[in-house]
């Protein structure tokens, strides 16, 4: 079946969501969003502790602090006008959501109140309790309501992305709900779809969040920037993975070691618990390593939070939502008791290549948010700049795709029959396989692997053996059994679609982070511990190739900033 609009916005978290009000604005475009998940089921609702923007000019915060803690947060690999453009839009972004009816949580003056975040030098990130990004997709949800001339196709699970001569024509997929295949087409796609940490065991994902649009832009032939560096969060709850907002630091709490020392004044003495993310999770390994961390299960060992000092007031009142899964998933009420932590896997800096508009090299391709890469968090992105770049950069890509197709006389045709035909062959082959393995259990390898060789530290042996390994399970997957063979619904054979993807992912990621012979963000080599200004300033660039990632290599904007040692 085939349906047509002007913009196809691929996605409906955050980014998703605020590029398709923008895009929206304009009448005379027929908007699209095409989303796996029910809309208000993205896994930016799980965003708990804020977005950062300089709120507060007169009282001592300035875009230049906010622009200099990116970048140094970043290890200096972020395009320093990217930087620029987002703490000057950032502000915006948060009053037009006060202006939509964000509940902010408020100052007792009645302003936006703000809470200090990691490697931030000023209380920037401003918030809803523990649950800004809920209210923030519920805002742009409800401001969504207002325009007629948008459509859904909620739990439609897009597989490929179609181009002719490098101009976007559409998008094929899998309404879920109907089991009918589709031909989309449109003028312009924006890819808002996340990334991938899904690949990893131990992560603060939704189960959801498996680098779809990532992965099928890959395919397509763009190149996908960075990827080799991965976000650990310092506070994932063991066992489930589930986040412990940086905020609960950012309040106050600390992080002990078995000794009951806060162990990071060794580490990151002037920033302690709120130093950057990278930082944070290399001093909890090293905790643990040598011997000061608690036992968990199945190698999870840990460190804790506490928060009982705060006491229970502040605890109801800023961060009522980590009580309730501290209490929920491990009986565990942090007022009396402290909670297990350890690095969760929790964001790709990298992503997309994108311009400094979002604008990809295939003409008619935007893409904002996590599955982007727009080079703003370079190396280490800091806690709650991340839920901004989808605000700013959502409305930025609706904005540029909108101007786009207005001046697009028609939808370029559609490709021949025969491509159509041959992918949806390609997403149903799997009905065909009578092979002996399992997409749960190729995952499950495809974790381990990633868990244990390419973590907060890394060693080239280690990479190379988790290359290998995914090359073995990627010879295995035409065997993979899917045993419903209904058309409907079907998650057994999404979750097959979706261990292609991350596979295809996963070998991006190792195989930048195997030839990055440096340590830097949140790429840490313990066989190049050293930071290499004169080999490594540059992004990778990877490109698809039937026998894997063909890598290349593109500088750095500097405009502000020459790279200094990066001290706490
Ligand atoms: O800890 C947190 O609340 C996460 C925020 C972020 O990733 O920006």
């Amino acid at each position: 079946m085939s349906k047509k609009h002007d913009i196809i916005v691929l996605g409906s978290g955050l980014a998703g969501l605020r590029a398709a009000i923008e895009a929206a604005r304009h009448p005379e475009l027929d908007v699209a969003i095409v989303s796996k998940v029910q809309l208000m089921r993205s896994h930016s609702v799980c965003a708990e502790g804020g977005s950062a923007a300089v709120m507060q000019p007169n009282e001592g915060d300035s875009f230049e602090l906010h622009a200099w803690d990116t970048v140094r947060g970043a290890d200096f690999l972020c395009d320093q006008d990217v930087v620029k453009r987002f703490v000057e839009e950032a502000p915006k972004e948060i009053l037009l959501l006060e202006h939509w009816g964000i509940p902010w949580s408020r100052r007792p003056d009645s302003r936006i109140a703000q809470r200090p975040f990691g490697g931030h030098s000023y209380d920037r990130a401003v918030f809803a309790a523990d649950k800004t990004g809920f209210a923030e997709m519920q805002t742009l949800y409800d401001t969504l309501q207002k325009y007629n001339n948008v459509s859904r196709y909620d739990e439609c699970y897009v597989s490929s992305i179609l181009t002719k001569d490098n101009v976007f024509c559409g998008v094929t997929a899998w309404d879920l709900t109907s089991g009918e295949f589709l031909f989309i087409q449109g003028k312009a796609l924006i890819i808002a779809t996340g990334g991938a940490c899904r690949m990893f065991g131990f992560t603060t994902y939704s189960l959801t969040a498996t680098g779809d649009g990532l992965a099928m832009a890959y395919r397509a032939g763009l190149p996908i920037k960075d990827l080799e560096f991965v976000q650990f969060h310092p506070t994932g709850l063991v066992p489930s993975g589930i986040l412990i907002t940086e905020a609960a630091r950012g309040e106050g709490g600390y992080l002990l070691n078995n000794k009951s020392e806060r162990f990071m004044e060794k580490y990151a003495p002037s920033k302690m618990e709120v130093a950057p993310r990278d930082i944070v999770s290399r001093s909890e390994i090293t905790e643990i390593e040598e011997g000061r961390g608690f036992p968990g299960p199945e190698g999870l060992d840990y460190v804790h939070i506490d928060l009982r000092h705060l006491g229970a007031a502040k605890i109801n009142e800023r961060l009522p939502m980590i009580r309730e899964v501290a209490m929920k998933f491990n009986f565990i009420d942090p007022i009396y008791e402290p909670i297990p932590v350890r690095p969760a896997a929790h964001y790709f800096m990298g992503g997309v290549h994108t311009d400094i508009n979002g604008a990809t090299p295939i003409e008619g391709i935007w893409t904002a948010g996590e599955a982007a890469c727009v080079s703003l968090h370079g190396a280490n992105r800091l806690g709650s700049n991340s839920t901004t770049e989808c605000l700013v950069w959502g409305k930025i890509t609706g904005d540029e795709a909108a101007k786009y197709a207005s001046k697009q006389k028609a939808i370029p045709s559609p490709p021949k029959a025969a491509t159509l035909k041959d992918e949806e062959a390609r997403v149903f082959r799997r009905f065909s396989s009578e092979g002996k393995e399992s997409a749960y259990a190729l995952r499950r390898e495809l974790q381990k692997t990633m868990d244990s060789k390419v973590g907060v530290f890394r060693t080239g042996p280690e990479l190379q053996a988790a290359l290998d390994k995914i090359c073995d399970i990627k010879q295995r997957l035409p065997d993979i059994k899917v045993k419903d063979r209904g058309h409907i619904y079907n998650t057994d054979l999404l979750s097959a679609l979706e261990v292609d993807n991350l596979l295809d992912l996963a070998e991006i990621i190792i195989s930048g982070a195997l030839a990055r012979s440096e340590s830097r963000g949140g790429h840490s080599r313990r066989d190049f511990p050293a930071r290499d200004d004169v080999n490594w300033l540059k992004h990778t660039l990877a490109y698809y190739t039937p026998k894997g990632p063909r890598l290349d290599y593109i500088p750095v904007t500097i405009t502000m900033w020459q790279p200094v040692e990066r001290k706490y």
